[in-house]
């Protein structure tokens, strides 16, 4: 140990997350790494030592809030002169240069392939140098390390099962922020399955940007969720994102027959025309994309699907924006997560297009987009009333301890009294009311997965 160095067993780190599933997965995994080394996690950025970001580039907004956090973090050292900060994830290679030397905000990057080195890279800003590894990776997996969850409901959990994409979608940014494809071994996955059921997590969502090209050896995608459906039967499964390209059929029979894999897939559209569509280089029309949710709904009865759309993409046109309703229309999601295009440095889009498409007109067409949207569910809400769910007990209701929230198997919110009810319950529910948002419900009874799904095909 250098002269002036403490121990970093005294320490304590602060984690705070932004962007997707994956980044609140992979700060759990820094968490383990951190804790492994013998320091302490703190919840109040004001009481560590060490504050490390996981931050997000796939929209504009997203840097600009951790941009703004940054700033704020940087008035935390005129307190502490020993505060470290750190950059870890998708904004860490790119703005590596601009953080260390221009901002002096910043003292750590780490990208998201390197976070075994953080300990080593906070030993070394000790010196009073800044410590960057943003090195991509084509193996690493973070297979070998179990996850410390300190800041979920303790019921439904992430494991990520692959890392990095290929795509290369011409309007996204994630390929070159988290690097080329890989899958995490089929053994380490249903290992880490079985030990979340043994802790009682009752739903596990499977993660990677592309999960339908998972492989392992001979194992597909479907292969896991074959495989990771029998770890427990009451453990209930969901994954995120599959892309349309190349959905295995084979899948939507196992959903269809298997009580604990969701009825619900989120399914990435995009946009609604051909030529919007082969712009953003995704390989499926329109056609053969509602053929795929025509296949879905058919082979799932009760499937519930969500998707993602992005409005005002480089040279779109208003009969380009009105396929993208009317695709939305057709069938009808039961929730989207809709974006106006932010254009990124490094893609394709960036590199060949032009980010055309006047902010104004951007946004009047995400909001036609939204406010379709919120009509069909609101009416795809109420069309639930008098119908019954199981749900998954998450806890209390945000609004009143006396209610209890959770999730139906088909992913929408249902509230209900509290009465005996306990998070990690299954609980039979009668829908009474609905929002675009919400589903409000009357509790029947507690059951389990294979009492209640029994009992239906009896009936
Ligand atoms: N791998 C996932 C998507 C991850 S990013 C998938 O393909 O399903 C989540 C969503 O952000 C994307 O589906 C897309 O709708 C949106 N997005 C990505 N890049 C964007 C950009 N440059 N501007 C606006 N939205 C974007
Ligand atoms: Fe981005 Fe496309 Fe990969 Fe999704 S599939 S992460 S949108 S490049
Ligand atoms: Fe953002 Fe990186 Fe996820 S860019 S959406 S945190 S993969």
């Amino acid at each position: 140990m250098k002269k002036n160095q403490t121990d970093i067993k005294t320490k304590s780190f602060y984690i705070e997350t932004y962007g997707c599933q994956m980044n609140f997965a992979d700060s759990e995994i820094v968490n383990a790494i951190l804790l492994e080394k013998g320091m302490n996690p703190v919840s109040d950025a004001k009481l560590a030592d060490i504050i490390l970001v996981n931050t997000c580039s796939i929209r504009e907004n997203a840097e600009t809030k951790v941009w703004n956090r940054l700033k704020e973090f940087r008035g935390f050292k005129a307190q502490n002169k020993s505060l470290t900060v750190g950059v870890l994830g998708c904004m860490a290679e790119r703005i590596k240069d601009q953080i260390i030397e221009e901002e002096q905000l910043v003292d750590i990057v780490v990208g998201p392939d390197a976070y075994r080195d953080i300990p080593r890279l906070i030993e070394e800003v000790e010196d009073g140098r800044k410590a960057v590894n943003v090195l991509l990776s084509l193996e690493e997996t973070y297979a070998d390390i179990a996850p410390i969850r300190t800041t979920g409901n303790g019921v439904s959990a992430f494991v990520s099962i692959m890392r990095g994409c290929d795509n290369m979608c011409s309007f996204c940014v994630v390929p070159f922020t988290r690097g080329r494809e890989r899958s995490r071994p089929l053994e380490s996955i249903l290992n880490e399955i079985q030990q979340l059921s043994d802790q009682g997590y009752k739903e596990v969502t499977l993660l990677g940007q592309n999960v339908n090209s998972y492989k392992d050896r001979s194992y597909s995608f479907s292969t896991l969720m074959d495989k990771a459906s029998l770890v427990d039967p009451e453990m209930r499964f969901r994954f995120s994102s599959p892309h349309p390209k190349d959905f295995p059929d084979e899948l939507l029979h196992l959903i269809a027959e298997k009580p604990n894999l969701c009825n619900y897939i989120h399914i990435p559209a995009q946009a609604g025309s051909d030529s919007m569509l082969e712009r953003m280089r995704r390989p499926y029309t329109r056609d053969q994309y509602l053929q795929l949710i025509e296949k879905m709904k058919g082979i799932i009865p009760g499937l519930s699907l969500s998707t993602d759309i992005i409005a005002g993409f480089c040279g779109e046109t208003e009969e380009e924006h009105q396929q993208t309703l009317s695709l939305m229309r057709e069938v009808e999601y039961d929730l989207a997560y809709m974006f106006a295009y932010s254009e990124r440095e490094r893609t394709l889009a960036y590199r060949k297009f032009e980010d055309d498409v006047p902010e104004e007109v951007k946004k009047r067409r995400l909001s036609e987009i939204i406010s379709q949207q919120m009509s069909i569910q609101h009416r795809r809400n109420h069309d639930e009333i008098g119908q019954r769910h199981v749900v998954l007990v998450e806890g209390t209701s945000k609004r009143s301890e006396q209610q209890m929230s959770g999730r139906t198997d088909t992913n929408k919110i249902a509230v209900f009294d509290r009465k005996e009810f306990e998070k990690g319950d299954y609980v039979e529910v009668e829908i009474t009311e609905a929002t675009s948002a919400t589903l409000i419900a009357k509790p029947i009874a507690r059951t389990s997965l294979g009492a209640y799904y029994s009992a239906i095909l009896e009936a």
